[in-house]
């Protein structure tokens, strides 16, 4: 052996036995990370209002047609035209309210072309999405008799854009009205005796944009208008909805706040996550880079920032706590699919769309003193959807398993958390490892819901309570092996919540949380 490399061989030795040391006192392990949670049970915060799992269900692409509806001759397996199997998924999702019929489509919609004989409603174009035949075979009686089949509350958009007081006004009694007027009489000729109940009412949609392009002063003018009209019997006035901004924008809370003094139960919000932030291109829902893994999760945990600016507003303006602020848009939102109408936003949904779900409900949960609703988009075939149907088959989306992960959440009492987490990060990108919430759950339980935002180590987290006793800790994981992955229609179980469960160490409970992952466990 050459002398000149003794010095080079004792270096590697002593590396070696550098490492062996480290190893044998539990250094660093770059295959995982330590977390530290502490549930603070003795200091209950708000409830978490079950509406803020809701849903959005618009007429675009196949949401409706196809993935909702499907006509009583269908030879796919239905009841009265609803599909039996995207009914029965939803019904087990407990979804609390749908937001219908837009979105954009709303403020084209007019309502009297669904209601009637079904085979001589007008046909017209819904000039939003893909140019398609709108046949309105799906009209007011249709969505309200899903909601029934579904167990849900109903949330309806009324068209500012391009429609008037008079009409809104007329949908109102139409719903609504248990007199002998003529439009009630007209709803009862149609097959429904009974008024229906109209929980939430929007004046228009993004009226910034396809809702009309309207100034804020503007609108805020026409809110206060249009919600003179919308009139419903004494003990079942829905709660009306302005239509707000978007992003990281605070200046139509601002205006709406300042301006309208009466009428106005909430203000909406729109914020959809993109994995570039560049709307020309938007990234694709499958196969993408980790930077794109990231880039997401950090995009979508903005929304934080952007609820809590708008709650500053509120809170000057509104310091009495009436208006409630409902995000009834959020969601992923891909580059289209090859080959598929790209007006029709079909995207696939994968485990990032999964953890998407879940930061966005742990983050909803913190602000739920306002934040008393939020609508996916949307629900079925569309966007960051719950189910994707192809003919006669289905698959339920890991966005879905979330949604039923979290079911406890619904009702439940917020309960603060300490975190100790390292960073997960890549490129110019840094994110916490683990994010968390902590609720106390209608029956009493501790529920606690963990994502691991990094692909690659998994979470040892570590879980104090301070004021409550628990004996043990399990519940529900959600992972897969790539980053990408996700439920077919040929292959709709390949990613599926299983078993988890915490172990007892010094009084704290651990749980081995995988790389890329969402969990929800309850303790007992
Ligand atoms: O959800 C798709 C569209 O996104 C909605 O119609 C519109 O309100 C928003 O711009």
């Amino acid at each position: 052996m050459a002398k000149e490399n003794r010095p080079r061989l004792r270096a590697v030795a002593l590396l070696l036995a550098c490492v062996a040391i480290a190893g044998s006192a539990g250094a660093a392990d770059a295959s995982k990370v330590e977390v530290a949670v502490t549930i603070k049970a003795d200091q209950p915060g708000p409830v978490i209002n079950p509406n803020v799992y809701g849903q959005f269900a618009e007429h675009l692409g196949t949401g409706i047609y196809e993935g909702v509806w499907v006509g009583e001759k269908s030879t796919i397996a239905n009841t009265d035209g609803y599909r039996n199997d995207v009914i029965k998924a939803l019904k087990a999702l407990h979804v609390p309210v749908v937001r219908w019929p837009g979105g954009c489509f709303a403020d084209e919609y007019h309502w009297r072309d669904g209601i009637g004989s079904r085979e001589k409603r007008p046909v017209k174009v819904n000039t939003h999405w893909g140019g398609v035949p709108e046949t309105n075979e799906f009209g007011t009686h249709e969505f309200m008799k899903f909601a029934e089949m579904i167990g849900t509350k109903v949330y309806i958009s009324g068209n500012v854009g391009s429609g008037s007081p008079q009409e809104m006004a007329d949908w109102m009694e139409y719903m609504t009205s248990n007199t002998v007027s003529t439009l009630a009489n007209e709803r009862r000729k149609n097959g429904r005796e009974q008024p229906w109940e109209v929980h939430f009412f929007g004046i228009g949609n993004e009226t910034w944009g396809c809702g009309g392009n309207m100034t804020p002063e503007y609108y805020a003018n026409l809110f206060r208008q249009y919600a003179t009209y919308v009139k419903a019997p004494r003990g079942h006035r829905p709660k009306i909805v302005a239509s707000g901004g978007n992003d990281a924008g605070t200046t139509w809370a601002e205006v709406l706040t300042s301006n309208v003094h009466r009428d106005m139960d909430a203000i909406s919000h729109h914020y959809y996550t993109t994995p570039t932030g560049v709307w020309a291109n938007k990234g694709n829902s499958l196969g993408f880079p980790e930077k794109e893994w990231i880039s997401t999760l950090k995009h979508t945990m903005q929304i934080d920032e952007y609820i809590t600016n708008n709650e500053k507003v509120l809170d000057k303006n509104d310091s009495q706590g009436k208006v409630a602020f409902y995000v009834d848009e959020w969601g992923t939102w891909y580059n289209p699919e090859p080959g598929r109408e790209p007006g029709f936003l079909y995207q696939q949904n994968t485990l990032r769309d999964a953890l998407v779900a879940g930061l966005n409900f742990n983050i909803f949960h913190r602000h739920a003193r306002r934040v008393q609703m939020t609508n996916i988009a949307q629900m079925v075939n569309v966007l960051q959807a719950m189910i994707l149907t192809d003919g006669p088959k289905m698959a339920l989306t890991p966005t879905y398993h979330v949604f039923q992960m979290y079911i406890p959440f619904q009702g439940a009492t917020f309960l603060p958390t300490d975190v100790t987490t390292p960073e997960y990060q890549l490129g110019e990108y840094s994110v916490e490892s683990v994010n968390v919430s902590a609720a106390r759950d209608v029956a009493g339980n501790l529920v606690l819901a963990l994502v691991n935002l990094d692909p690659n180590r998994e979470a040892v987290v570590t879980t104090g309570v301070v004021g409550a006793q628990v004996k043990g800790a399990s519940g529900r994981v959600l992972t897969s092996g790539t980053m990408d992955a996700h439920n077919t229609v040929d292959a709709p179980e390949a990613v599926k919540p299983t078993a988890i469960s915490a172990k007892k160490a010094g009084g704290k409970w651990v749980l081995r949380l995988p790389p890329k992952s969402v969990a929800v466990v309850t303790f007992q």
